[in-house]
C-alpha cells in the first residue's frame, strides 16, 4: 500500500487486550457474560483486518478466579491466533490471577508465587511484562526488588525503546472514585525509576473502561476489557458492571510517538463504506487527482459513486 499522508508506516504494532476474566469450563461470569465468546469475538476481529501486529499483549486478570482450566482455555483460543499471525504473546499478572497457576499453566514452569516479570524482544522493541499484583489482595504494589530489577533492566536502552506493560495503571481515575481503593500503591517509586529512561509508554488494564494519561512522562493507556466494561454514567452505583462496550486497543510505534487506538469488539451492520480494492485505484493516480477525487467535496467521490 502507498502512503498517502505525511506519516511512514509505524515500526511495531501491539495488540493490547486487557481483562478477559475466563472462568474453568468456560463457565459465563456472573453466570451471564460469556467471556469465552467475547475474547473469540475480538480476535476473530483482529484476524479478518489488515492489523498484522507484531504481539499480542494481555494486561492483566487472565483468569476471574485463577483456575487451572481458566488459563488451559486462554491459551487454547489464543496461541493458536498468535501464531498463525506470526505475533508474540505476552501475558501479564493481574489482580485476579494466580501467580502459582498462571506460572505453571501459562508458562510450563515449576508453580512458583514470585513477582512475575518478565522482558521480551519484538523485533528491537522491548515490551517489559511488570507484576504489580499483591497476593491475596486486588490493590496493587510493586516490592523494592522488583523495582530494583526494572531499575536494571531498564539501565540499557532498546533499539526502539520500550513498552511497559502492567495490570494497574498508574493514572487518577476520577470517573471512578471508588477505584482509588484498588490503586497501584506507592506510585512516585515506579515514577522515579521509569523517568529518564526508554519508555515509551505504559499500557495497562484492571479499569474496564479505556482511559488516557500521562505517567512520569510517557503515555498511559488503559485497555477496557473484552469481558465486560464498567458503565461511568450508572446513576446511584459505587460500580455497574454491564455486558456492553467490549473493547481492545491497538498500538503503533512510530519513531517519535506512540498511537493508541481503540477497537470496539462487537459485530455492528455496516452502514455505509467502500470495498478495498478502492486501493487499485487510489494508488494509479497522481497526488493532485486524490486531492480532486476524496477531499474535493463536489468530486464524483463525495457526490456518491463508487470509486472502483
Ligand atoms: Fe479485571
Ligand atoms: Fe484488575
Amino acid at each position: 500500500m502507498i502512503q498517502v499522508g505525511q506519516y511512514p508506516a509505524p515500526s511495531h504494532v501491539v495488540a493490547h487486550i486487557s481483562d478477559t476474566h475466563l472462568l474453568a469450563g468456560g463457565a459465563p461470569l456472573y453466570g451471564k457474560v460469556a467471556t469465552d465468546a467475547h475474547l473469540k469475538q475480538a480476535l476473530e476481529q483482529l484476524e479478518r483486518s489488515s492489523i498484522r501486529p507484531d504481539a499480542l499483549v494481555f494486561t492483566g486478570d487472565l483468569a476471574d478466579l485463577g483456575e487451572p482450566d481458566a488459563y488451559t482455555r486462554l491459551r487454547g483460543i489464543v496461541e493458536p491466533v498468535a501464531e498463525r499471525l506470526g505475533a508474540q504473546l505476552i501475558w501479564v499478572m493481574g489482580n485476579h490471577d494466580e501467580r502459582l497457576q498462571y506460572s505453571a499453566e501459562l508458562f510450563d514452569e515449576t508453580p512458583n508465587d514470585a513477582p512475575q516479570d518478565r522482558v521480551y524482544d519484538v523485533n528491537g522493541l522491548r515490551i517489559i511484562s511488570f507484576d504489580t499484583s499483591v497476593p491475596g489482595y486486588h490493590h496493587g504494589d510493586v516490592t523494592d526488588d522488583q523495582l530494583a530489577w526494572l531499575e536494571d533492566v531498564l539501565r540499557t536502552p532498546a533499539p526502539h525503546g520500550t513498552l511497559l506493560a502492567v495490570h494497574h495503571p498508574p493514572i487518577p481515575t476520577p470517573l471512578l472514585e471508588a477505584m482509588g481503593m484498588l490503586e497501584l500503591r506507592d506510585q512516585s517509586r515506579l515514577e522515579r525509576v521509569i523517568r529518564g529512561t526508554d519508555v515509551r509508554a505504559v499500557l495497562a488494564g484492571h479499569l474496564h473502561y479505556s482511559t488516557h494519561s500521562t505517567f512520569a512522562g510517557v503515555p498511559v493507556s488503559v485497555a477496557a476489557a473484552t469481558c465486560y466494561t464498567l458503565d461511568l454514567t450508572a446513576e446511584q452505583r459505587l460500580l455497574s458492571g454491564v455486558d456492553f462496550g467490549q473493547s481492545m486497543t491497538i498500538v503503533h510505534v512510530y519513531e517519535d510517538r506512540t498511537v493508541h487506538s481503540i477497537v470496539p469488539v462487537g459485530s455492528p451492520e455496516e452502514i455505509t463504506g467502500q470495498p478495498d480494492s478502492a486501493w487499485d485505484v487510489i494508488e494509479s493516480m497522481t497526488p493532485e487527482q486524490r486531492e480532486q477525487m476524496f477531499s474535493a467535496k463536489r468530486s464524483p467521490f463525495n457526490l456518491g459513486e463508487q470509486a472502483d
